[in-house]
């Protein structure tokens, strides 16, 4: 019978718990002015730069370029058939950064398998498949410049969904 209240009395105990818990849930949903204010300001904003014209541009010959800024080497890319991320009238134009995200190493891109590759520890990414690393001793895939274009065809850079190598984050 002592038994039986005690177990009882813990089954009430943890649906008040529940009941605070989403209580706390629905309370960090509803922010303050104050709080969504410092949240708009922490959001990363890049430039959108313009990289080049579609017409500069030769099917699986890369071309040099730098984003968000001159210090932040890049490649520019018309791969011939449509890939992740890729953008223009075939889908096929991509932009990558080609400093390895295990070092910074620069690295080179082959024609051959349209892979970009570091000289350094020998790290070698799918430009294919949005920078996804193919081997080596990166940690992450390597960052993928966010790409538009326009009616005139010219490119633009307008975002990276990687963290760029040597920077604490993406923000200027
Ligand atoms: Fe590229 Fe180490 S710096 S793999």
């Amino acid at each position: 019978m002592k038994c039986n209240r005690l177990v009882d009395a813990g089954r009430r105990q943890f649906l008040r718990g529940g009941m605070m818990a989403t209580a706390g849930a629905v309370a960090t949903t509803v922010m303050t002015p104050e709080q969504a204010k410092a949240r708009a300001l922490a959001r990363v904003e890049m430039p959108t730069n313009r990289l080049a014209n579609i017409a500069d541009l030769t099917v699986n010959e890369p071309m040099d370029i730098a984003y968000p800024d001159e210090e932040s080497l890049g490649v520019l890319l018309k791969l011939g058939e449509a890939v992740e991320g890729g953008v223009g009238p075939d889908g096929d134009i991509v932009a990558f950064s080609v400093l390895c995200p295990h070092k910074g190493w620069m690295m080179s891109y082959s024609a051959e398998d349209k892979s970009l590759n570091c000289p350094g520890h020998h790290s070698r990414f799918d430009c294919e498949n949005g920078g996804q690393q193919i081997w080596g001793h990166a940690t992450n895939n390597l960052p993928q410049f966010l790409l538009s274009v326009d009616d005139a065809g010219d490119i633009y850079a307008n975002g990276v969904d990687e963290l760029i190598y040597g920077r604490l984050s993406n923000v200027l």
